[in-house]
């Protein structure tokens, strides 16, 4: 039998556990990642440059399960790095219910001339889009509407995890926690996920242009290149009688970001069936798809779409819709909706470039993974605080009924602690040790008046003292 060496064992060790730690005095690269020099729009606002400190601070919110009301739904819960930032499910479930439309894969959030987000692009710029989510009711719920806590309550809650300390300390310069700092943190950290690694850049990097035969590209795949990036030809009846596909008219190249003014492309009706012409934005076309042919999820805003096949016979025939006058004038050539008249041999080959815009970096490199241990717990190395340990707060403590007058229950403690019943003077009267479930206490033989009750957690100095008034 062939058995694996200790030293194997420990660097293989060494290296989970690197990805899971945040050193404060050696953080991971996004400032300055590589950028392919053909690679020209943007969006990150002046007042908002990614720096190493800020990306680091996003991540660890985009994957802080702390952000929802309920503790168990982060951004990552919807939006999964091996799915490119999306979520194979047609809709996504949040703390109350589920997402009314499909999730957006996040890849090269940041390469793009349009600035706003979300399919309908209700999101003037991505800062503003990042807190969207956590006050929504039913994706995380701090909507602060209908009895849902507010994000002032958010706020109040990250102010006592001693990590968010060390983090916003190095991010901004101080431990103060605003919407603000979130939403540049937040922004900062889905800004850079990037991926450059495909075919198509390959292919991209050793040539002039777009427009010329790629080298690494079959014959197949440069044929969908061209029928991709060349507008159609139409006759007065709308349609194509040469020339391209048109996808560039709305998809550019080399970034395949969407066109600031696009209206939509004819896919209007919602995951329930109601019509909505309001879609006008697609996330970039990279990475549809994996390289291993796992799809990232399915696609359009009503997930409608389960294989590239079918976005392709969408564009290929748009169905005549009366009541969508927002059908953006490129697919209605002479007010026909456009008819393609792709040979077999087209829409093959327009699916085989598509495949090409994918790579492979996005979905493992570790800087955009998850820095939390399965536990919940988050290793950050070098800050004030080394190990997180959950703080508890005397908020979190209850203690009823209270007054009390045979016995009382202490609950909220979640964590293993000391109790200790104390009179007014600093007695000790009764000691127990709890380990996180609510603890009820006898006290019918003390006589009636004040009594202090002292919560002591490991690795916390500061003792949680709740009064007591006995009957
Ligand atoms: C419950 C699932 C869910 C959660 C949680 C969630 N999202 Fe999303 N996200 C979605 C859905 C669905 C959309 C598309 C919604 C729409 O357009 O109406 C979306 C869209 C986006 C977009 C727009 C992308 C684009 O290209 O326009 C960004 C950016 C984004 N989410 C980031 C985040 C961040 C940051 C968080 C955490 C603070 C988060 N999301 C939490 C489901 C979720
Ligand atoms: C007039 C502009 C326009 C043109 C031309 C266009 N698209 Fe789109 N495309 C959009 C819009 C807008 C969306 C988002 C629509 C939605 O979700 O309902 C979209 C969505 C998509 C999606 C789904 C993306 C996702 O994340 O789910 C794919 C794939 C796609 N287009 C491929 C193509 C191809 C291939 C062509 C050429 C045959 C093409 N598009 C031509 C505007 C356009």
């Amino acid at each position: 039998m062939k058995r694996i060496s200790a030293p194997v064992v420990l660097v293989f060790l060494s290296i989970v556990l690197m990805s899971l730690t945040i050193d404060l005095q050696n953080l991971d690269n996004y400032a300055n990642q590589f950028i392919p020099d053909y690679i020209l729009k943007q969006n990150t606002p002046p007042n908002n440059p990614t720096t190493d400190a800020g990306a680091t601070l996003g991540r660890v919110l985009f994957y802080d399960k702390k952000l929802s009301v309920n503790n168990t739904i982060a951004c990552a819960s919807c939006h999964k790095q091996e799915f490119a930032f999306s979520d194979t499910s047609l809709v996504s479930t949040g703390v109350n219910g589920v997402t009314g439309r499909h999730a957006m894969r996040l890849i090269n959030p940041r390469f793009s001339v349009e600035r706003r987000f979300f399919w309908d692009e209700r999101a003037n710029t991505l800062e503003e889009q990042t807190t969207m989510p956590i006050q929504d009711h039913s994706e995380m719920g701090y909507s602060g509407q209908n009895g849902d806590p507010g994000f002032a309550d958010l706020l109040d809650k990250l102010d006592k995890v001693p990590y968010y300390n060390d983090l916003f300390k190095l991010a901004f310069g101080d431990t103060m926690i605003t919407e603000n700092r979130m939403q540049r943190a937040l922004a900062q950290f889905v800004r850079s996920i990037q991926s450059f690694d495909s075919k198509y850049d390959a292919g991209r990097s050793m040539s002039l242009n777009d427009q010329m035969p790629f080298p690494n590209f079959t014959q197949q795949e440069n044929m969908g290149k061209n029928l991709f990036l060349a507008p159609p030809v139409f006759n007065p009846m709308g349609e194509r009688v040469g020339g391209g596909a048109g996808c560039a008219g709305c998809h550019g190249a080399p970034e395949f970001d969407i066109a600031p003014n696009s209206q939509n492309n004819g896919v209007t009706l919602t995951v329930n069936g109601e019509f909505d012409p309001t879609v006008t934005r697609s996330p970039s076309l990279r990475d549809l798809i994996r390289t291993d042919g796992v799809l990232n999820g399915p696609m359009m805003h009503n997930g409608v779409m389960k294989d590239l096949g079918m976005v392709i016979d969408h564009y290929n025939d748009i169905m005549p819709d009366v009541m969508n006058q927002n059908l953006d004038p490129k697919l209605r050539p002479n007010g026909f909706p456009q008819k393609l008249n792709l040979t077999n041999q087209e829409r093959t080959a327009l699916i085989a470039f598509l495949r090409t815009l994918s790579g492979t970096d996005v979905y493992t490199n570790p800087i955009w993974s998850n820095p939390f241990d399965p536990d919940g717990s988050i290793t950050i190395l070098n800050g004030t605080t080394a190990i997180d340990e959950p703080q508890i707060t005397a908020s979190d403590i209850r203690l009823f009924p209270n007054p009390a007058s045979s016995s009382f229950t202490l609950s909220g403690l979640e964590t293993e602690a000391q109790i200790s019943l104390m009179n007014t003077k600093g007695q000790l009267l009764q000691q127990v040790t709890s380990n996180g479930y609510d603890e009820t206490l006898i006290i019918s033989d003390l006589p009636a008046g004040v009594y202090m009750v002292v919560v002591q957690v490991p690795n916390q100095q500061e003792r949680i003292i709740k009064k007591l008034i006995k009957q």
